[in-house]
C-alpha cells in the first residue's frame, strides 16, 4: 500500500462511470471510520485535509495517522489538500508528503486564478503530485469564510478549456449549484443542480475529471437524531443523492463530502451521551461516533458514488 496521486483513480472512474469519494479528516476516529468503510466495500479513496484540519490536528499527526491507516487496512490512499488558498500552503503540503493538492483560486479574477494555479501545477508536477483547480464559486461556509449566495457564481463553460490548457491542472472543481455546509437549499424549495453546465463542460473537456464540492446530502435521519438528543439544528436540505449518482455517471470523478460525516458522528455521540449520562470515558462515546462515520461512508460508496468494488 502507498500514498498515490489521483491520475489512475480518475482515469478508471471516468472510464467506468463512477466517482471517488473525497472525505474530510480531522482526527483518528474519522480516519479509521472512513478507511474501514473503504476496505469493506473495496473502494478507491481520497482523504482530504482542509487548512482548518491542518491547524486543528497538525500536519505531522495527520500524515502519520493516514500512514497508519494504510498499514492497518492495506489500502492505497490519495492524501489531498482541500481548498489550498495560496502557493505557500500547497507547497507545504507537497513538501510534507501529500500526494494531491487543490489550489482554490476561485475568489480571484480569471487571469489571477490561472497564474496562481499554473504556479502550483509547475511545482507539484515535479514531485508527481496532482493538482485540482476551481472555476466558479460555491456558496456556503468553509473555514470560517462565508460566501453568500449573491457572491457565488456558476462556472462559465466557455472558460474551462482555456483554464485547463493554460494551467495544466489534473482535475477541475466546478460550481453547478452545490454549496458548502449543512444549509444548502431553502427548506420547502426543490434543490436544483445545473446539469446543463456539467454536460457542456464535459462536451468541451472530453475525458477530463470534474470535481463536485459541497456534495453532502444533509441526511435527514441524522439531523433528526441530533435534534432528538438535545441539538437544535434548523431545517436543512442538502444535495439529493440521486443527483449525485447522476453526476458520478457523467464527468464527475471526485465528490467531496464532509458535513454528512460531521452530522453522523455528532448524532451518534449525542445519542450515546444522552442514553448513558454516567459515561465519561471518551472511548465510550467515540466508538459509536466512529461507527457512524463508517456507516455513512459505506452508504455513500455503495449507493451514491458507485465506487464500491472498484479498487
Ligand atoms: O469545504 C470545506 C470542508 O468542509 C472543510 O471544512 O474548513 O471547516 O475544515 P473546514
Ligand atoms: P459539504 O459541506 O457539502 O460536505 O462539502 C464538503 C466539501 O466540499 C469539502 O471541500
Ligand atoms: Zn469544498
Amino acid at each position: 500500500m502507498a500514498l498515490i496521486n489521483t491520475t489512475e483513480m480518475f482515469r478508471k472512474a471516468y472510464a467506468e462511470g463512477y466517482a471517488v469519494g473525497a472525505f474530510n479528516v480531522n482526527n483518528m476516529e474519522i480516519i479509521q471510520g472512513i478507511t474501514e468503510a473503504a476496505k469493506e466495500t473495496n473502494s478507491p479513496l481520497i482523504l482530504q485535509v482542509s487548512a482548518g484540519a491542518r491547524k486543528y490536528a497538525k500536519h505531522a499527526y495527520l500524515i502519520k495517522l493516514v500512514e497508519a491507516a494504510m498499514e492497518d487496512t492495506g489500502l492505497d490512499i490519495a492524501l489531498h489538500l482541500d481548498h489550498g488558498e495560496d502557493f505557500e500552503i500547497c507547497k507545504a503540503c507537497i513538501d510534507g508528503g501529500f500526494s494531491s493538492v487543490m489550489i482554490d483560486g476561485s475568489k480571484h479574477s480569471f487571469e489571477d486564478n490561472i497564474e496562481l494555479t499554473r504556479r502550483v501545477v509547475e511545482y507539484a508536477h515535479q514531485f508527481g503530485v496532482t493538482v485540482e483547480g476551481e472555476l466558479g464559486r460555491l456558496a456556503g461556509v468553509e473555514d470560517d469564510v462565508n460566501v453568500s449566495a449573491e457572491d457565488s457564481s456558476y462556472t462559465d463553460p466557455a472558460q474551462v478549456e482555456e483554464f485547463v490548457t493554460r494551467t495544466g491542472v489534473d482535475s477541475l472543481a466546478i460550481a453547478i449549484g452545490t454549496s458548502h455546509g449543512a444549509y444548502k437549499f431553502k427548506p420547502g424549495t426543490k434543490p436544483q443542480l445545473r446539469f446543463d453546465i456539467l454536460a457542456e463542460v464535459e462536451r468541451r473537456l472530453p475525458g477530463f475529471p470534474i470535481v463536485l464540492h459541497g456534495a453532502s446530502s444533509v441526511m435527514q435521519d441524522y439531523v433528526a437524531k441530533v435534534n432528538q438528543f438535545g441539538g437544535s439544528m434548523p431545517d436543512a436540505i442538502g444535495v439529493p443523492e440521486d443527483m449525485l449518482a447522476q453526476a458520478a455517471k457523467m464527468a464527475v470523478c471526485k465528490i467531496n463530502i464532509d458535513s454528512d460525516l460531521r452530522l453522523a458522528m455528532t448524532a451518534a455521540v449525542r445519542e450515546h451521551l444522552v442514553n448513558n449520562p454516567d459515561h465519561f470515558d471518551p472511548r465510550q462515546y467515540l466508538t459509536p461516533g466512529r461507527n457512524a462515520i463508517k456507516e455513512v461512508v459505506a452508504h455513500k460508496m455503495i449507493h451514491v458514488l458507485g465506487c464500491a468494488g472498484k479498487r
